[in-house]
């Protein structure tokens, strides 16, 4: 097959050196023109109109003109950095993954972090899920792990996510974002589906206010499979925890770091990393043998919940270090593309419905927000490994492909018809899959309520009061009386001291019934049940 080759090099500082642009001692055109004046249109005298003619003011206006794409559908606003990633020991025993082998080997990454709801010009410091997208550079190709610093989502189901994201985002009649104005929508839809409970207490807790990128948790949220040269499967849960260990704000700090510097997060990386300190996390995996995930009272494929690590776990087998900003915002931190689907021989997906649709939308979306389907020739995506097949053309077609071939089978050009498949490429797992088509969610996915109150449960005084004052805020920018008073009731399922405090604020009584005993084991305090009693 004829080579079409990306990169020639395990390098991606020097591949991206190769598209850096060198500045010349003399002004030019796009078209690399000697120019003689760009600050001045070409007139029919001092004081006539502009000839049509100046090709050099068409030129840098146009351009100028068509500056802008469309910001990221989610996640719009963010910052990133180069490093590298280095496994500690190999996990041959798990996967034939090679970024996993060889504790000796550096590989590239570039790593981007985000807030979810916010457009590109909003503050670091909201309250928001943090997006913790890794692209990794394998001599295999692109491993993207396109995590959140939550370990957990709001919905179970991909169909869900237009749902929930047009619920989050500014109001579509005035624009105004809910952070600072009525959060009807958000909690309209919160308040109708239980499965985001969970996650709703961690971004109600100091994890959505984190104190710095270098002090946030990653997760890959998803169930994935480590697959090894014989063929063994084990489920995976993938982590990057924060070598300076995980910090917050407080609410307080944060609103005000939002108004005098709106920039605080991506400044303290720049800086930190210009000063010549990195920002550093180790990675770390969870492992349930294939065969073992029914052991446990959650489903393995519901993102909802969180594989405890009292009874998995988390064991940490590398690291992974930022070390060198982007020279470009643009090129680099916007036109980055990440893909769920970018994985490498010896990982897998697992039939989590939530990652079954992102690995639908993410190659859709880019081509919509770059423009071409050859996104992937831009520099920033463009692998390290070879890229050798025959898709062709398209808008922006970079790589210039030799020969005639851009076929399968074919024996001119010196192919062979064998070379269509390859004993080193990527084969799925040959799971068992049989089933009728339905509409209908597993019954396993159907706890909402136990791990978030787990959560609850293991919060520290301090933690639970900012719980309940993150909600007391929230459910105050609540308009419509109906929203509020079912969120109080989806907050009693999970705690019913956590509802009560939440609904004192806003002036509403909660039912408390005698219930204390919880199922997982957890109840509420008697103290906590007193207390309560003497507020009210
Ligand atoms: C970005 C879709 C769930 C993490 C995006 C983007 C889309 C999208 C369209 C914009 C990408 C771009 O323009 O480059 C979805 C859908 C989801 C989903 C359909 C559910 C079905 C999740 C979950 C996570 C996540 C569960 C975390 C585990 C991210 C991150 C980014 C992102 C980190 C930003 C990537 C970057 O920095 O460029 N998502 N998403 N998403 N998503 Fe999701």
């Amino acid at each position: 097959m004829a080579k079409n080759s990306n990169g020639n090099g395990q390098n991606k500082d020097q591949d991206l050196a190769r598209a850096t642009s060198e500045s010349a001692n003399y002004l030019t055109d796009n078209q690399g023109h000697p120019v003689g004046d760009d600050q001045n249109s070409l007139r029919a005298g001092p004081r006539g109109p502009t000839l049509l003619e100046d090709y050099i003011l068409r030129e840098k206006i146009q351009h100028f003109d068509h500056e802008r794409i469309p910001e990221r559908v989610v996640h719009a606003r963010g910052a990133a950095a180069h490093g590298y990633f280095q496994v500690y020991e190999s996990l041959a025993e798990y996967t034939s993954a090679k970024v996993l082998q060889d504790p000796s080997k550096k590989t590239p990454v570039f790593v981007r972090f985000s807030t979810v709801a916010g457009s590109r010009g909003s503050a670091d410091t909201a309250r928001d899920v943090r997006g913790f997208a890794v692209k990794m550079y394998t001599e295999d190709g692109n491993w993207d792990i396109v995590g959140n610093n939550i370990p957990v989502f709001f919905i179970q189901d991909a169909i869900k996510f237009p749902d929930l994201i047009h619920a989050v985002k500014p109001e579509p009649h005035n624009e105004i974002p809910q952070a600072a104005s009525a959060h009807d929508t958000f909690y309209d839809f919160i308040s109708l589906t239980p499965e985001s409970m969970h996650m709703l207490m961690w971004v109600m807790s100091d994890r959505a206010i984190p104190r710095s990128f270098a002090t946030m948790e990653g997760f890959g949220v998803h169930t994935f499979r480590l697959i090894n040269a014989q063929g063994t499967s084990h489920f995976v849960k993938f982590h990057w925890k924060p070598v300076l260990g995980a910090h917050s704000l407080v609410w307080d700090e944060a609103v005000k770091i939002a108004g005098q510097d709106a920039d605080f997060h991506r400044r303290a990386m720049w800086e930190s990393i210009e000063q010549g300190t990195p920002f550093e996390w180790e990675m770390g995996i969870q492992l349930i043998p294939e065969g073992e995930e029914s052991k446990y009272d959650f489903d393995v494929l519901d993102a909802t919940k969180l594989w405890p690590e009292d009874l998995i776990p988390v064991r940490i087998v590398g690291k992974m270090t930022l070390d060198r900003n982007p020279d470009n915002y643009f090129a680099e931190t916007e036109q980055v593309a990440f893909m769920t689907t970018n994985i490498v021989p010896g990982i897998d997906f697992s039939n989590d419905p939530l990652l079954q649709g992102r690995n639908f939308s993410y190659l859709d979306t880019q081509l919509s927000r770059l423009g071409s389907p050859n996104f992937s020739e831009l520099p920033i995506n463009r692998p390290l490994a070879q890229v050798s097949n025959n898709q062709r053309d398209a808008h922006m077609r970079y790589t210039i492909n030799k020969g005639r071939v851009s076929y399968a089978p074919a024996t001119l050009d010196g192919h062979s018809p064998d070379e269509t498949t390859s004993a080193r490429g990527f084969h799925s797992y040959p799971q068992d899959v049989s089933g009728q088509k339905v509409r209908v969610r597993s019954e396993s996915f159907g706890d909402h309520y136990g791990q978030a109150r787990l959560f609850w449960n293991s919060m520290a005084p301090v933690e639970k009061e900012h719980i309940v004052k993150a909600l007391q805020f929230e459910l105050s920018k609540v308009e419509t009386r109906d929203i509020r008073v079912r969120m109080l009731g989806q907050l009693a399922q999970i705690n019913e001291v956590l509802a009560a405090q939440v609904g004192l604020a806003l002036g509403e009584k909660v039912q408390t019934g005698a219930k204390t005993a919880k199922p997982n084991g957890t109840a509420d305090s008697a103290d906590e049940i007193a207390a309560l009693a003497n507020a009210s």
